[in-house]
């Protein structure tokens, strides 16, 4: 396997930028060629069906750019199709649901934990079954934010709307006491200070995006994959459709300078 080859990351669209930032920034050596699909976005609300068919798709395209490891960097396709695909490829894979979990298993001390993410995340159980894996007496209190993907996609991370929409979902968690909140959708850390504001000190969120990227390092130093050429590292990005606002986008949320994504015809893979 050559180390210097890219990691593959894909989400729906831009939120998986969020997990690219925190990779960035554990693992400033690695390349990476990330896929976003700006066509098809949203998946929180398909089925498992056709998220898997759009994460095979996606996978195939990122074969083709011979990565070493892939990273679902959307919670949404981590929760239907990451067994699938984790079962056909050769490559590692990892999806963020299992290190938010870890990571809100390891902060709660009343062991009561709150779940927000898209409506398929949320219905799929995905993150209480994890967390009930590692602490069998874990409360779970899940919701379903279908507005804040829509909100962070039009840019409105400080907005009066924002704050309302956060006050009509999260309202509930306050009565039941949970002290972590997982972030169970990428595109949430992008609101996360409007969130915090309102869920008060006592909640810690959680950014399943840091778990991800310490779990990717472990995974590749296991393998003994990881890139120690001391190179700059390279980044590669593609999308379904609007380039431009993706790139906009992008040029927001990451730390370093966005070179244009491409457009590719992902039904073709
Ligand atoms: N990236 C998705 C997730 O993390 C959110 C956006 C969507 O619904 O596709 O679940």
């Amino acid at each position: 396997m050559n180390t210097q080859a890219p990691i593959g990351v894909f989400d729906s669209g831009v939120g998986g930028l969020t997990v690219v930032k925190e990779i960035m920034r554990q693992l400033p050596e690695e390349n990476m060629v990330y896929f976003g699909d700006t066509a098809r976005v949203p998946y929180g609300s398909k089925s498992k069906k056709t998220v898997l068919k759009y994460a095979r798709q996606i996978v195939h395209f990122l074969q083709q750019k011979e990565v070493k490891a892939i990273v679902v960097a959307c919670n949404t396709a981590s929760a239907l199709a990451l067994d699938e695909i984790e079962q056909e490829l050769t490559v590692p894979v990892i999806g963020v649901v299992e290190p938010g979990a870890k990571m809100a298993a390891e902060s709660t001390k009343t062991n009561v934990i709150g779940i927000i993410g898209t409506e398929s995340t949320i219905k799929s159980g995905i993150y209480a079954k994890y967390l009930r894996k590692i602490h069998s007496d874990i409360t779970v209190v899940s919701r379903a934010c279908p507005l804040f993907v829509p909100l962070v996609e039009e840019g409105l991370l400080e907005d009066r709307i924002t704050d309302d929409v956060i006050e009509r979902y999260l309202h509930e968690f306050k009565e039941y006491g949970i002290d972590s909140l997982i972030l169970g959708c990428t595109h949430y850390p992008l609101i996360r200070n409007a969130i915090a504001r309102y869920m008060g000190q006592e909640v810690t969120l959680i950014n399943p995006a840091y778990e991800t990227a310490k779990s990717l390092k472990q995974m590749l130093a296991e393998q003994n994959i990881l890139n120690k050429s001391g190179e700059m590292a390279q980044y590669e990005y593609y999308v379904s459709d609007g380039v431009e606002k993706f790139s906009s986008f992008a040029a927001r949320v990451l730390p370093c300078h966005v070179d244009q994504a491409t457009v590719i015809d992902i039904e073709s893979y």
